[in-house]
């Protein structure tokens, strides 16, 4: 190679990686962090509607009476979805992903032919918005599990929406679809949480059977055969509804337990079922009939979250659909935003070549 041929390589090579770097960070809210509150979102919700439940302070402190029927707290429900109808039917979920565990147990189910529902958290598919595609590709079920996992009955009106609402976002960009589903984190939720979900456009599903995998982070004694055995007595009680089992995608331990516990269901008779699917719903998103034509991504890395310019093209093509206008009003302004990045982008990148290659030609 000629020198002057490798200022330009190595020049390039610096700019490329910083903006690479750049690139990666991403523009939307952080992994489990709070995801900005946003005055366009809130305008889906007419708050005039929202119950007055007070909003709890911390999570372990529950109401002395429960006047607004607190799953969390009294395992109260009102019109949540808990169980399959069908005695027969097995709702099987998890929770907490997409994570590079979530693949296993897709690779698992496929050659089965078996279709379950993932709950997701949107800062995770942020980060792999590629497994989400898989898993939703492959006819699973994808529910909305919140952006950061907070308790929501913690959180204020404006908070709960832009957990749901930044959620469907990224969901949207990515599967080009709104679920119609949400599960509350630590099922808790109660009726201004539910009221807030329903305008959103969200039926709540809860379980009826919890496996508790989570714990073995806290509890160093939990064992994962535990899994195993309360499916098998699970499946020897004598049914008057099917069921709805819960589980987490966000941990190998957890995650490699569904191809356990999946002999175990089957074997007992039960189908296994999405939630939608056990209660009769095929068409478990929103909106899906009033756009003609969802933007899709398409992924080209294992952590591409920032829009890229055929993401730019694609959702300027959606412009024309008949989306309820605030919604549009978000789209126009991440269109401009992501053409704004965009050029900044290509900016910084040539300012980053002109800088170093100026540096090692002055050097010579
Ligand atoms: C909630 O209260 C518990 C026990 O009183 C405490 O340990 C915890 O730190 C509190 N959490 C928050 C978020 O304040
Ligand atoms: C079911 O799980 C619980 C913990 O969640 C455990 O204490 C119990 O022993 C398990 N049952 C069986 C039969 O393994
Ligand atoms: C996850 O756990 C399974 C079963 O224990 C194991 O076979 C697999 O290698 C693990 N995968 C990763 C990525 O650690
Ligand atoms: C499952 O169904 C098959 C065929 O109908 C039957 O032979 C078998 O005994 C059933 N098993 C259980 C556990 O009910
Ligand atoms: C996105 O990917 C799908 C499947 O891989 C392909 O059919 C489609 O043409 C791609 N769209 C664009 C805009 O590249």
């Amino acid at each position: 190679m000629k020198f002057s041929r490798k200022i330009e390589f190595v020049s390039l090579s610096i700019a490329l990686l910083f903006t690479f770097l750049v690139e990666v960070s991403g523009s939307w809210p952080g992994t489990d962090q709070p995801p900005p509150i946003r005055d366009d979102f809130n305008a889906l919700v007419d708050f005039t509607k929202i119950p007055p439940a007070p909003v709890r302070s911390n999570e372990t402190l529950c109401p002395e009476t429960d006047t607004y029927c607190n799953f969390a707290c009294t395992g109260c429900v009102n019109g949540d979805i808990t169980v399959c109808p069908n005695p027969r039917d097995w709702g099987l979920t998890f929770d907490d992903g997409p994570t590079t565990f979530t693949i296993d147990l897709l690779n698992y189910l496929k050659p089965r032919g078996l279709k379950i529902t993932f709950f997701v958290v949107g800062s995770r598919v942020a980060e792999s918005p590629e497994i989400l595609k898989m898993a939703y590709d492959l006819g699973h079920e994808i529910g909305v599990h919140t952006w950061s996992h907070p308790y929501l009955t913690t959180q204020s009106n404006e908070q709960i929406i832009a957990e749901l609402q930044w959620t469907a976002e990224i969901i949207k960009a990515t599967i080009g679809v709104i679920p119609a589903y949400m599960r509350p984190p630590f099922g808790d939720v109660d009726d201004r949480v539910r009221n807030i979900a329903s305008q959103l456009g969200y039926k709540v599903v809860i379980w009826d059977r919890d496996t508790k995998d989570w714990t073995f982070t806290k509890d160093l004694s939990f064992d994962f055969n535990w899994i195993k055995g309360n499916f098998t007595e699970w499946v020897q009680e004598k049914p008057t509804t099917g069921h709805i089992s819960l589980q987490h995608d966000l941990y190998n331990q957890t995650a490699s337990q569904g191809p356990k516990v999946v002999p175990i269901v089957l074997g007992a008779n039960y189908t296994i079922k999405s939630v939608a699917s056990c209660i009769g719903d095929n068409d478990p998103y929103q909106r899906k009939k009033v756009l003609n034509n969802p933007p899709k991504n398409n992924f080209t890395s294992v952590s591409q979250d920032q829009p890229t310019l055929t993401t730019v093209i694609q959702e300027s093509t959606m412009m024309t659909t008949n989306l309820p206008v605030s919604t549009q009003t978000f789209y126009v302004t991440n269109v401009a935003n992501n053409q704004r990045n965009f050029l900044n982008y290509l900016v910084m990148t040539v300012n980053i070549y002109v800088f170093v290659h100026s540096v090692i030609i002055n050097s010579m």
